[in-house]
C-alpha cells in the first residue's frame, strides 16, 4: 500500500511516499526557516502563505523521487492537528481535494502520534508497554504506551515546552532560529557541570516539566559573567553588542553546555522514572528536541544502566515530517480501514486536537 503523507502542522511543508506504512520512498522537507529567521520565531500569517506556495511542488517532488503518480497512491494522510490552524488548513485542503479527486481514503493524522510513530519507520517492533518522551516546540509530554496508537499523559510543560525554551535562550543570545541546533553546537565545545542550573521540580512526584526557571536563571547569569577584568559583558538585558572575543565564546558556549545538560537531566530523570513506575520495556524519545545531542547521550546511559532499551528516530524523523504521518496513518488505517471511507468530505483541520487516550488503569504507576 503507497501512502502519500502531508505535513504543514507549523513551519516545514513535507510530503513523503511510504511503502506499507514503513519503507520510506520518498520524505521531502521544505523549510521556512529562512521566513520566520528575521523573525527570531515562527509567524503564524507568514506560515500559512509559504505552505500555499510551496505544498503542491513539494507534493510533486515527493512523487517524482519515490517514482510514482498520483495515481499510484493508495491512501492519503495528513497532519489534522495540533498546530497552527491556518498552515493545518492549507494541507487538510489539498489531502481532501486530492483523496476526493482520486477516490481514495483520507486518514487524518495527529501530529504528535506522528511524531511518536517516526520509531517504527525503523524499528517495526517496539516492545510495550512502553514510555513516549515527544519534546518539540510546542510540547514536552510523557506518555504511557500499553499498545501501539494509546496514549495516557503521565506529564507535560506546566509552561514552556523544552525545544521553545532552547529557542528563547538561543534568541537571548542573538544565535538564530531555530535555536536548538544552535545551541546543541555551541555547548560541543563547552563544559556542561561548570554551572548548576535549575532542575524545576525533578524530585517531586510529579511528571510535568517546567522549563521557564533554568531559561530565567540562564538570563540573570548572563547579566552577572564578566571578562578577566572583572568587566561585565553586557548592561542590559538585551544583551548587545555581542562580544567576539576568544574568552567570551567559551564562556558562552559553557553556559550553554551547563544550561543544555540541566533539560537534559530533567527530561531523563522523569522519562526514566516513569518507565521503573509503570514497569515500561522501553522508551521512545521524539519530536525535535530528541536530536539533542545531550539528551541523546544521558538518555541512553540511563536506559542502559537500568536495563531498558531507549529508542531514537534519527534525527532526521526527529523533526517535522511527513514520512511519520504516513507511518502514523498506515497503523490507523490497518486497524479500521471503514472508518477512513468517504469520511473526508467532513474533516477540518483541528489547532487542540487531542490524542487518542487509554482510560488510566487503577494502578499503573504503582509507588516507587
Ligand atoms: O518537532 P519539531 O520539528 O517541531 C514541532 O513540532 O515543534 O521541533 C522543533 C523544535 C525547535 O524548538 C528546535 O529548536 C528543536 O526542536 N530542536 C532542538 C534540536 N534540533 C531541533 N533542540 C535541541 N537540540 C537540538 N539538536
Ligand atoms: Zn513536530
Amino acid at each position: 500500500m503507497l501512502i502519500l503523507g502531508i505535513e504543514t502542522s507549523c513551519d516545514e511543508t513535507a510530503a513523503a511516499v511510504v511503502a506499507d506504512g514503513v519503507e520510506i520512498r520518498s520524505n521531502i522537507i521544505s523549510s521556512q526557516q529562512a521566513v520566520h529567521a528575521a523573525y527570531g520565531g515562527v509567524v503564524p500569517e507568514l506560515a500559512c502563505r509559504s505552505h500555499i506556495e510551496n505544498l503542491q511542488a513539494v507534493i510533486e517532488a515527493a512523487l517524482a523521487q519515490a517514482h510514482v503518480t498520483l495515481h499510484d497512491i493508495d491512501l492519503v494522510a495528513v497532519t489534522q492537528g495540533p498546530g497552527l490552524v491556518g498552515a493545518l488548513l492549507v494541507g487538510v485542503s489539498l489531502a481532501k481535494s486530492l483523496a476526493y479527486g482520486l477516490g481514495k481514503p483520507l486518514v487524518p493524522v495527529h501530529h504528535l502520534e506522528g511524531h511518536v510513530n517516526a520509531i517504527y519507520l525503523e524499528h517495526p517492533v517496539v516492545p510495550t508497554p512502553y514510555i513516549a518522551l515527544v519534546v518539540s516546540g510546542g510540547h514536552s509530554d510523557v506518555y504511557y504506551c500499553p499498545v501501539r496508537g494509546q496514549y495516557l499523559v503521565l506529564g507535560r510543560t506546566r509552561d514552556d515546552a523544552a525545544g521553545e525554551c532552547f529557542d528563547k535562550v538561543a534568541k537571548m543570545l542573538h544565535l538564530g532560529y531555530p535555536g536548538g541546533p544552535l545551541v546543541d553546537r555551541c555547548a560541543q565545545e563547552g563544559d556542561p557541570s561548570a554551572i548548576h542550573f535549575p532542575r524545576a521540580m525533578v524530585d517531586k512526584e510529579t511528571f510535568d516539566f517546567s522549563f521557564s526557571g533554568v531559561k530565567t536563571a540562564v538570563r540573570s547569569h548572563l547579566l552577572q559573567m564578566t571578562d578577566d577584568a572583572g568587566v561585565r559583558w553586557f548592561d542590559d538585558d538585551t544583551f548587545w553588542p555581542l562580544p567576539t572575543s576568544e574568552m567570551w565564546l567559551q564562556q558562552r558556549n559553557t553556559l550553554l553546555a551547563s544550561f543544555q545538560q540541566a533539560v537534559a537531566d530533567v527530561l531523563v530523570t522523569k522519562t526514566l522514572r516513569a518507565a521503573r513506575q509503570t514497569a515500561a520495556r522501553a522508551i521512545v524519545v521524539a519530536g525535535g528536541v530528541a536530536c539533542n545531542s545531550a539528551l541523546r547521550h544521558a538518555m541512553r546511559r540511563a536506559g542502559e544502566s537500568k536495563g531498558v532499551p531507549v529508542l531514537f528516530p534519527s534525527p532526521i524523523l526527529c523533526t517535522d515530517n511527513a514520512a511519520m504521518i504516513a507511518c502514523a496513518a498506515a497503523h490507523r488505517y490497518q486497524t479500521a480501514p471503514a472508518v477512513y471511507h468517504e469520511k473526508f468530505l467532513t474533516l477540518d483541520a483541528q489547532p487542540n486536537l487531542a490524542l487518542p487516550a487509554v482510560h488510566p488503569a487503577d494502578n499503573i504507576c504503582g509507588d516507587e
